[in-house]
């Protein structure tokens, strides 16, 4: 388990751009009355998406307005591991999953790349542009190695393709998420082997389900004379 603290130097105050105030009054209106409290994760997801992390005043201003103490507020903040509790790079946060099945795919390979061409985990790189971390298993063993970078996927990775990735996010450009295997979803590598009919998924094709009809209900015995 990590250990998770407020990052040193925190910007003086907060402030939620006028589009995230309106996103923020959405989720509130989301809650029964009375439950207004139980929008703090969303709210403080809102806040990372706007500043790109959590600091401690946009914490105290989340619970000055769901009427919290700060210590609520701030323990849900320090508890999740995807809320960012430093600034992250301005380019990409890229997430590296080290679990077992990343392992045994080369997970390792990739850490090494990112240690390469970006500098060393958990920090901000010099130029302001990335940061890496390893992390849990994110769900896709399927597709391992892979790394989650900002809000995609980016699966089937090798050491060659990401560093391409990292060198096009350093450009300034969007590199395309998802395998870079050339595998589709998450089917076998090579291709899929099984359901290779296209008609299985021509929804034109299914037949209507006809339901058996519902036996008559026995009738009611006639009641006593
Ligand atoms: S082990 Fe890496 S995604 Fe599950």
């Amino acid at each position: 388990m990590s250990v998770r603290r407020l990052a040193k130097e925190q910007p003086e105050s907060f402030a939620f751009t006028p589009e995230t105030l309106e996103k923020v009054h959405w989720w509130i209106g989301k809650y029964p009355e009375g439950r207004q409290r139980s929008a703090v994760i969303p709210i403080l997801w809102l806040v990372q998406k706007q500043e790109g992390w959590v600091s401690e005043p946009a914490i105290r201003t989340v619970a000055d307005l769901l009427d919290l103490d700060v210590i609520r507020v701030l323990e849900v903040a320090t508890f999740y591991t995807m809320f960012q509790l430093e600034p992250v790079g301005r380019a990409a946060l890229i997430q590296v999953c080290g679990t077992t099945p990343c392992q045994l795919r080369g997970a390792s390979a990739l850490m090494e790349t990112c240690k390469a061409e970006i500098g060393p985990k958990d920090r901000l790189s010099s130029d302001g542009l990335f940061t890496w971390q390893e992390v849990e298993c994110l769900g896709a063993c399927v597709n391992a190695p892979m790394a989650q970078i900002n809000d995609l996927y980016f699966e089937d990775l090798t050491p060659e393709s990401l560093k391409q990735i990292i060198a096009e996010f350093r450009e300034g450009k969007t590199p395309k998420a998802g395998s870079y295997a050339g595998r589709r979803s998450s089917e076998p590598a090579g291709g899929p082997l099984t359901l290779l009919d296209e008609s299985l998924y021509d929804g034109r094709l299914a037949k209507p389900i006809t339901l058996p009809n519902r036996p008559e209900p026995a009738p009611k015995p006639a009641p006593a004379a």
